[in-house]
């Protein structure tokens, strides 16, 4: 898949950098040619022969290593690439790249080239959650860089959240997709994600387990073939993905109300774990206890905004897909729902809690369509949202 592509891979000072060494590997089991750069930092995680010896090349560490100047020189190493990729990518690198600063060889690279750039960030929750690395992140995209993850996960300093840089063969993933097509340039698509909490009164509300990690990814996958993405999101765990056009939303009445905004859509995909039900009435004051007795919930039916949307008479969507999260007869419900919706995918999941999959990293879907079922082995949710961002391009295109 990466044949001949030259990739300059910069390591920064991460414990995620010991993932870079078999970032090496995977990219070169591609065909792709890893020149690597690391920083003083990173020399500190990884040592400078290992990184040598399993990318094949030289590792270029100083920016004023007289030798390399005259072999090559900064600037030809900077543009003799295919991509560079950034990882991990600390968020002292993503605040110099952000400010245009160029006080050592990897900094100064990112300064001096015209060459596409990728980061896969690694840093604390906390540093990650700052709003200094928030700015900086909104300037690198704005700039044009692509970004990949960060995950949510356990930190090696022990706390949890987003800031684990992705896995390396979501990254290589990434690094495919860049040099692939993008057969989705000029196509709307607009995905719902996250779940949505339904207000009791205004400091209680229900909700459901959903991340909005699958969701996220999908819209993530869609950008990355060159779709335009509406991305209506319920409070989820996860941050929507860079480049879409993010919608946020609380409850179900909302969300459908920003569905129907954001038609008209080539393709829309139901992620979102929509709440069935919402009080009849949400108290405009917080309930109480009171000695009369237990409060009586009243409950109404929410929109069935995917069901809506499949059965619109003019201007649906040219592929509607809604998702199915299954306890049980996972394929026969999921077939099922497909025809009483009226959708023309079903991606149905087993989220029984043994299986892992609510709020986890990984899934294990059947795609159903007119034509049957299609089981998918599990694998990781990011590559979940490829392979279904590749079917709906091929059937828009
Ligand atoms: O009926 P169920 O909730 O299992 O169907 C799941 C699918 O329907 C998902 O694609 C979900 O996004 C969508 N849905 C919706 N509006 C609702 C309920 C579910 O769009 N009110």
């Amino acid at each position: 898949m990466l044949q001949d592509k030259r990739i300059l891979l910069i390591l920064t000072g991460g414990i995620a950098a010991y993932k870079g060494l078999d970032l090496i590997r995977r990219l070169r089991e591609r065909g792709a040619a890893v020149t690597p750069v690391v920083t003083r930092a990173a020399e500190q995680f990884v040592t400078p022969l290992s990184v040598s010896a399993l990318a094949g090349e030289k590792v270029y560490r100083d920016l004023f290593d007289l030798t390399d100047e005259a072999e090559m020189g900064h600037i030809q190493l900077s543009r003799s690439a295919d991509l560079i990729l950034v990882a991990p990518a600390t968020a002292d690198i993503m605040a110099k790249m952000a400010q245009g600063r160029a006080d050592d060889l990897a900094s100064t690279l990112l300064l001096a080239t015209d060459t596409p750039v990728m980061i896969a960030p690694a840093m604390n929750v906390r540093m990650w959650d700052h709003p200094a690395t928030q700015r900086n992140l909104a300037q690198i995209t704005d700039d044009g860089v692509s970004v990949v993850g960060p995950n949510d996960g356990d930190m090696a300093c022990g706390e949890y959240g987003p800031g684990r840089m992705s896995e390396p063969l979501e990254i290589v993933a990434a690094v495919e997709t860049h040099f692939g097509p993008k057969p989705l340039v000029g196509k709307h698509v607009l995905v719902t994600s996250g779940p949505t909490h339904e207000p009791i009164d205004p400091v209680r509300y229900i909700a459901n387990r959903s991340s909005g990690a699958q969701g996220a990814a999908v819209a993530g996958a869609l950008l990355a073939l060159g779709a335009d993405v509406t991305f209506v999101t319920g409070p989820a765990d996860v941050a929507a993905p860079v480049g879409a056009h993010v919608v946020p939303v609380q409850t179900a009445q909302e969300m459908k109300a920003a569905v129907d905004a954001a038609l008209p859509a080539d393709a829309a995909i139901f992620a979102a774990a929509v709440a069935d039900w919402r009080m009849a009435t949400a108290s405009d004051r917080k309930l109480k206890k009171s000695k009369d007795g237990l409060p009586v919930l009243e409950f109404a039916e929410n929109p069935d905004i995917l069901a809506g949307v499949s059965q619109m008479t003019k201007g649906r969507p040219g592929l509607v897909v809604g998702f199915a999260a299954e306890t049980d007869d996972v394929q026969a419900h999921a077939t099922a729902k497909r025809t009483r919706k009226g959708c023309d995918w079903i991606v149905a999941n087993d989220v029984s809690p043994e299986t892992g999959i609510m709020g986890g990293s990984e899934n294990a879907v059947i795609l159903i369509t007119e034509d049957g079922a299609d089981p998918w082995p599990r694998m990781p949710k990011a590559e979940v949202a490829l392979r279904l961002a590749q079917r709906i391009a091929d059937a828009l295109t």
